[in-house]
């Protein structure tokens, strides 16, 4: 395979995005992380700051690169040349709106295929949503994310410092 678009929201990247990147990274070419700019949705974190989360995250892996989009994602996808979108799966219940995205995205443009790649077992239960909310209320989020992503949810709860 060439080159695959991940996309996602990645506030904040976690270690099952990143466990994601890293098994898609080797079945690509060239792996595009896709950061969305959606300035209808509050993040706890702007664009810059979760682009930079990955990058530090990615440093190791020459094939990986972050970029950003706004809009319809078959549109970005389709301004790199690219016909393959990389999604990851937890569970049972990501499932219904992943397929229901992936057919929408083929409706609007057939060309594109949507792969999903199974989570890791031990990242199945992980998601962004789920990390802020413990970090917010004070429990450990520290092996959910890599140091410098901990750092920076530690910065932003006014708790820097605090391991
Ligand atoms: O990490 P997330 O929040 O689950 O990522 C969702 C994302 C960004 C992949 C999805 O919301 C998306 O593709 N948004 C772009 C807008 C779009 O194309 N909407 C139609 C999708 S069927």
């Amino acid at each position: 395979m060439k080159t695959a678009v991940y996309p996602g929201s990645f506030d904040p990247v976690t270690r099952g995005h990143l466990d994601v990147i890293k098994r898609s990274s080797k079945i690509c070419d060239e792996l595009i992380v896709a950061v969305i700019h959606n300035p209808n949705k509050k993040s706890m974190f702007e664009l810059h700051e979760r682009v930079a989360m990955i990058e530090n995250s990615i440093k190791d892996l020459g094939n990986v690169k972050v970029d950003t989009f706004v809009g319809l994602l078959t549109d970005y996808v389709t301004s790199k040349n690219v016909n393959v979108i990389i999604k990851g799966l937890r569970a049972v219940t990501d499932f219904e709106y992943e397929f229901q995205m992936a057919l929408m995205n083929k409706g609007i443009c057939s060309e594109i295929e949507t792969l999903f790649m199974m989570t890791s077992p031990e990242y199945s239960f992980l998601s962004s949503s789920l990390v802020k909310e413990v970090a917010v209320l004070g429990g450990r989020v520290n092996e959910f994310v890599t140091d410098y992503v901990y750092d920076q949810i530690m910065n932003k709860l006014g708790k820097g410092g605090e391991k």
